[in-house]
């Protein structure tokens, strides 16, 4: 089978830059607190540098999954069951997606990410590697609207969400993104969402702020992409890469801070910086048992099992779509 058919569910202008994009960014940059969505960060440069994170020691969150998914593969394939369309929500480089898949024997795999060329190449060694399995990937932004293959239609679903990804989103959208995936996905579907624990805020200010610069590439990647897509002159080299803990929020804060004041332009509009002022780039947000659970029942989702034993720690959580019937 292979990689059947390339979906693009993505809208570009007439030199390929994602319109959203430049709107998110206009937006953004016109607030009081300046702020561009952190799914901006995954142009191919961006990927390749996030690529880059994951194998940083600091960075414990991929190695903390990848040792749950590899330690416990057999638990979770008798909970998930065999024949299922797995939906992987954000799948960049796929690398944790074999183990999944090699665990529970799936009737498709859709993986679906906003990076097109990356998702492409990634759906291309998976196909290799699984040269029976039907492959469908979705160039798409996962918090919106996405269509799936109709070919997988009548199959029973299981979302594959790993990564904490969700951490990047609030509250409310986090829950938005949820309900639309549990109507998405249909009854009887299930999810298996990877999402990040609190801890020693020690170990998660450095997860972000890695000593050989790996992450601050990542973050500053986000202006370049603006200068290179949208026609930008912002001096790159007057920004500096700040990730702290917010208490109050649960989360790990990512921020573009301007070293002096400084004008620039991006598509012929004007935008001023004061020295100190920062464009926030990204949250993590990182969650309690209790916490995880609440979010994931708010979002029509029944958590089933949880395997959350690793170090750092970090929860991979099964879910079964909810069903609607009458309670207190
Ligand atoms: C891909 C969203 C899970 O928030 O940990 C890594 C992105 N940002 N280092 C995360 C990220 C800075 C990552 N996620």
């Amino acid at each position: 089978m292979g990689v059947v058919r390339n979906l693009r569910q993505v809208s570009a202008d007439d030199a390929g830059v994602d319109i959203a994009f430049r709107a998110d960014v206009h937006a953004g940059l016109s607030q009081d607190q300046k702020a561009i969505p952190a799914r901006w960060f995954y142009d191919a440069t961006g990927s390749a540098l996030f690529e880059d994170i994951t194998a940083l020691p600091e960075y414990y969150p991929t190695r903390s999954e990848t040792d749950l998914l590899t330690r416990h593969a057999a638990d979770i394939a008798a909970a998930i069951g065999p024949a299922r369309a797995v939906v992987e929500l954000g799948s960049g480089s796929s690398t944790k997606t074999p183990l999944l898949l090699d665990a529970i024997d799936p009737a498709a795999y859709v993986p679906v990410d906003i990076s097109g060329d990356f998702l492409r190449d990634s759906a291309e060694a998976l196909a290799e590697r699984f040269p029976r399995l039907a492959i469908y990937p979705v160039e798409a932004d996962f918090t919106q609207r996405v269509e799936l293959p109709r070919e997988i239609c009548a199959l029973p679903k299981l979302g594959f969400f790993p990564g904490s990804t969700i951490g990047n989103m609030v509250a409310r959208s986090a829950i938005d993104l949820l309900r639309n995936w549990r109507a998405a996905l249909g009854d009887g579907s299930l999810m298996l969402i990877g999402i990040d624990r609190i801890k020693d805020i020690g170990i998660l200010e450095t997860a972000y702020d890695d000593p050989a610069g790996v992450t601050a590439a990542f973050n500053l990647n986000l202006l370049e992409r603006i200068n290179r897509e949208l026609g930008g002159d912002i001096a790159v080299e007057n920004f500096s890469h700040r990730a702290v803990w917010d208490d109050v929020h649960a989360r790990i804060e990512m921020h573009l801070v301007a070293a002096c004041e400084m004008d620039f332009t991006i598509d012929g509009h004007a935008y001023h910086m004061a020295k100190g002022e920062t464009i926030h780039s990204e949250n993590s947000h990182k969650y309690g048992p209790r916490d995880a659970n609440l979010l994931l029942r708010a979002g029509g989702w029944t958590p089933i099992a949880t395997w959350d034993d690793a170090e750092p720690a970090f929860a991979l959580i099964l879910a079964k779509a909810t069903e609607f019937r009458s309670a207190p």
